[in-house]
């Protein structure tokens, strides 16, 4: 961009900025002593400050001088179960006695305690209870987050989760996209039946879906404890025909073809993957699938097999990150935990760690023309951190520094905090 390409009048200026705006592959994309411009929502102009136009800075509504702090795009957590209600301390304590997530699913608890909470719950109540952890990620620089159903597992509380996800959307100054996740689980009254649950899915609930525009993805979960390949492949090309794009839990506990499938659907992405083989991975690389890889789930189930990063890699499947925010095996809302638990125990580098909370998972959700990288014509998301350097997002285990976060231009969440988030 020349200076003369600076607009007759921006909304803001954001001066003294150092930018990391993840716009080249794999690198952070660093622009020291940045300035970048903001009018109607979207980046109009960001560089080096050397290279700011003379007569800017009055040409802007407003200016915002930062001192130094580094701005890095929105986060972007791309798989979260964010509407549930209660939660599943007692089953970390099974946990940690032993039990599998297998054994407390087949014992009647796991997913199915929490869609007796949600159905038990109103709709209010479980809005109210959803609300905190929302909260909690726009104060960490989140700036859209995907949320599933998942807990209902009928359709009036599928629906039900779905119209919570998209009141805390429009009530939040977050982006929330909603994903119809019907097949999570088999519901207690079609024990032994579940191919009529997904005869209920497809015939009812998808259809229901669309028609009401609740969300504009199609998830399921392809594992031993929940629903099988050909179960899955009926659910996806129902998700098809009402134009919904779809996504898979896949070789969470074990490998079942689930990242192959996905593939074969074109789908945004294959999540978990700690069972991958190298088939799969090779069909994600060539569909152009995301790989969305969930530290969280992975440490508090004490796994041990990690998802095969390298081969990944090599083949160029992209890699997100999420929080899987849920109750029953990822209880966190934090992107930066998160990140560094990545790094640590999958061997993802830090780069690597926060382009899978921006870029690769606006990717994730089909989005990578409008968020994910500060470039000009990019919606104005962002977060703005009190650190010296971009690896420290990834370095901390706890503390918070972000000190704003920005969505569509406007400051949305303001810390008076974020310096002592830096202990030091
Ligand atoms: O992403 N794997 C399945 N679904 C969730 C867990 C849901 C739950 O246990 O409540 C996950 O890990
Ligand atoms: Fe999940």
């Amino acid at each position: 961009m020349t200076p003369s390409d600076f607009p007759a009048t921006v909304d803001t200026l954001w001066l003294d900025v150092r930018l990391a705006t993840l716009a080249h592959q794999a690198q952070y994309g660093i622009i020291e002593k940045g300035a970048m411009a903001v009018d109607k929502g979207r980046i109009v102009w960001l560089g080096s400050i050397e290279t700011l136009p003379a007569g800017a800075v009055p040409k802007a509504r407003s200016v915002h001088r930062l001192d130094n702090a580094w701005v890095t795009p929105g986060l972007i957590d791309c798989h979260t179960h964010l509407v549930h209600a209660g939660n599943r301390a007692r089953e970390f304590e099974m946990l940690l006695n032993g039990a599998t997530y297998e054994e407390i699913a087949h014992a009647g608890g796991g997913i199915i305690s929490t869609v007796n909470a949600v159905r038990n719950a109103s709709e209010a109540d479980l809005y109210e209870q959803s609300i905190g952890r929302l909260k909690a990620m726009l104060a960490e620089g989140v700036t859209t987050v995907e949320i599933k159903s998942g807990y209902g597992l009928d359709t009036e509380n599928e629906l039900k989760m779905l119209r919570v996800a998209r009141q805390l959307g429009r009530n939040f100054p977050a982006t929330v996209m909603a994903t119809f996740l019907g097949a999570h689980a088999l519901p207690p009254e079609y024990k032994g039946r579940p191919d009529a649950y997904i005869d209920l899915v497809i015939g009812e609930m998808i259809p229901a879906v669309a028609a009401d525009g609740l969300a504009t993805a199609v998830d399921a979960f392809c594992e031993r404890i929940a629903f099988t390949p050909v179960q899955i492949e009926r659910v996806f090309s129902a998700a098809r025909q009402h134009g919904l794009r779809v996504k898979l839990h896949a070789e969470q506990l074990s490998d079942s073809n689930g990242a192959a499938l996905a593939a074969r659907f074109g789908a945004l992405s294959a999540d978990h993957l700690e069972h991958l083989n190298a088939a799969g991975a090779a069909d994600m690389a060539a569909a152009g699938t995301v790989a969305v890889l969930l530290p969280g789930a992975y440490y508090f189930l004490k796994e041990t097999c990690k998802p095969p990063v390298d081969l990944m890699r090599g083949q160029g499947v992209p890699m997100a990150l999420s929080t899987d925010c849920n109750p029953g095996t990822s209880p966190t809302t934090s992107p930066l935990l998160m990140m560094n638990m990545a790094c640590v125990n999958f061997g993802i580098t830090p780069v690597e760690a926060l382009a899978g909370f921006t870029i690769n998972a606006a990717r994730a959700l089909g989005m990578q023309d409008r968020w994910g990288t500060l470039e000009v014509g990019k919606h104005a998301d962002f977060a703005v951190w009190d650190i010296d350097e971009p690896v420290e997002l990834a370095y901390r285990m706890g503390g918070n520094p972000c000190r704003m976060t920005v969505k569509g231009g406007e400051i949305v969440f303001r810390s008076s905090t974020a310096k002592l988030g830096r202990h030091d």
